[in-house]
């Protein structure tokens, strides 16, 4: 059966390598952020966001209980934010959006008005043959809209530049779906 999660790592490992560099733009409770580190190792590195201390806290632990190497950075920031600390080229970014699972703060979910600027930085941060991922949870209204408004922007895009595909259960609409973005 098709697993989304393992697509996801597919396509962040056909261009994320050894030494590079990596941007999780949703930390939450670093799973995403322990993959890039692992991924990088060592010689690499990765910077990764959140608004709230408690994802610093949760990934901190994970990074740490998985034996990650020393090369992650976790700034307490909005991702729209993220040019002010990260110098591109990146190899892969990761936006997970929604919530901080578990935390029943649900109202601290992403939001349009900085997911949108954030993901154009991101681009901008992308170097050539690299990977922009977007996983985008429609089960909620902010969520539905900011699905709707990412694929709106998304299919602006000039196909020269970049190949950009949806990957979305047909006969599940309101299950996560996620846009891969890779440059050419
Ligand atoms: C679905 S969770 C991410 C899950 C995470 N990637 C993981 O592996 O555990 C979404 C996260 O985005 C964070 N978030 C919400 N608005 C944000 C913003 N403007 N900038 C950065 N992070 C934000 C939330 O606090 C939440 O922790």
């Amino acid at each position: 059966m098709v697993d989304l999660l393992s697509l996801q790592k597919k396509f962040i490992l056909d261009h994320l390598h050894d030494g590079d560099t990596a941007v999780d733009f949703t930390m939450g409770n670093g799973y995403d952020t322990v993959f890039l580190s692992q991924t990088v190792g060592p010689r690499g590195s990765v910077t990764a966001f959140d608004i709230q201390p408690d994802a610093l806290l949760s990934t901190e632990r994970n990074l740490r209980s998985n034996g990650c190497p020393d090369n992650w950075r976790l700034i307490c920031a909005s991702h729209d934010r993220a040019r002010e600390f990260v110098r591109g080229p990146i190899k892969a970014g990761m936006f997970n959006l929604g919530y901080l699972p578990g935390s029943g703060r649900k109202q601290l979910t992403t939001m349009r008005k900085t997911t949108l600027p954030a993901v154009e930085r991101a681009l901008d941060l992308l170097g050539a043959d690299s990977v922009l991922l977007v996983a985008v949870y429609p089960g909620h209204p902010e969520g539905a809209a900011e699905g709707e408004e990412l694929e709106k922007y998304f299919s602006s895009l000039s196909r020269f530049r970049y190949s950009i595909a949806r990957f979305r259960m047909l006969n599940s609409p309101e299950s996560p779906f996620f846009i891969v973005c890779e440059t050419k």
